[in-house]
């Protein structure tokens, strides 16, 4: 020790000590995050484990969106499978970490009921805000929805974007709504890795005055910047039911500037 002082200038042990303990510092706080934060570490040690390319497209082209009357009466999801959805969800690509995207899960009749009643209730207080085909056309889809999702829907994630999730990162709306439309394409294709399960992504639209108002912001606990980009309902389907869709070729919508001598 004598060596190193002898060695050294008081101000580089001054130096050397201060870093030492700063790295130690650091190594605690590192230990010590908290139990959530360590366990939702992503450390996928090998592309092995992953799925081959070939998995990846079928899952891709394999996702269905699947209407409530199409779902079967009475299947529920477990609690497992909604926990895996919503982790599928959480791993969403988002600028600067800022995970913009919040889910209100809603299941069982009375929830439903509920979410119903203040729609409702809400069409009902703002008649005047909206046109008579309008009011008209809610009250159609809200008779539909209600007399078909309590029996047929397991549950509903409405999907809600969270303005500025981190106050210091100030992000474009735009790229938090694209991160939340991430989030939910990830839970369909989790949805769509689960067997017998199905579901949607509805706009709402047809209660889009509600669905854009304050107060159905603060009935879902989201303040007066933040989005409700409608909800996902899913639930079960029956085996031996098939669903179609159809895409023109994706060469139709790409244009190339290739510089064909590099590749
Ligand atoms: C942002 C978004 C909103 C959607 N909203 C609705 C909707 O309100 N009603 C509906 O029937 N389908 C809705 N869909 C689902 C589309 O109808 C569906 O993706 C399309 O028909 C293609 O079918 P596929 O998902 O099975 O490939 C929505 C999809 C997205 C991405």
């Amino acid at each position: 020790m004598s060596e190193i002082i002898q060695d050294k200038s008081f101000s580089e042990l001054l130096n050397l000590i201060l870093l030492s303990t700063i790295a130690v510092l650091l190594g605690y706080i590192w230990n010590n995050r908290p139990k959530e934060e360590k366990e939702n570490l992503l450390n996928i040690e090998s592309k092995d484990d992953l799925p081959s390319q070939e998995s990846v497209l079928n899952l891709i082209k394999a996702r269905r969106s699947i209407m409530p009357k199409d779902l079967s009466p009475g299947g529920k999801l477990s609690e497992a499978e909604v926990e895996y959805l919503m982790e599928c969800a959480n791993w969403a690509p988002t600028h600067h970490n800022t995970q913009p995207w919040r889910y209100v899960v809603i299941a069982g009749t009375n929830n439903i009921i509920d979410y119903f009643d203040f729609l409702e209730d809400w069409y009902r207080d703002h008649r005047e805000e909206v046109t008579a085909g309008d009011l008209e056309k809610f009250t159609a889809k809200a008779d539909a929805l209600k007399s078909i999702l309590p029996t047929n829907m397991s549950h509903m994630f409405v999907i809600c974007m969270k303005r500025q999730a981190l106050p210091d990162k100030l992000l474009p709306e735009w790229e938090e709504i694209c991160a939340t439309a991430c989030s939910v394409q990830n839970l369909h294709l989790g949805l769509t890795g689960l067997k017998g399960c199905g579901g949607f992504w509805s706009s709402h639209t047809w209660c889009k005055h509600a669905r854009d108002s304050v107060q159905f912001k603060e009935f879902l606990g989201l303040g007066p910047e933040d989005r409700v980009l409608g909800a996902f309902m899913c639930g079960k389907v029956g085996s031996g039911k098939s669903f179609k869709s159809t895409r023109s070729h994706w060469s139709k919508k790409v244009t190339f500037r290739v510089d064909e001598n590099e590749n």
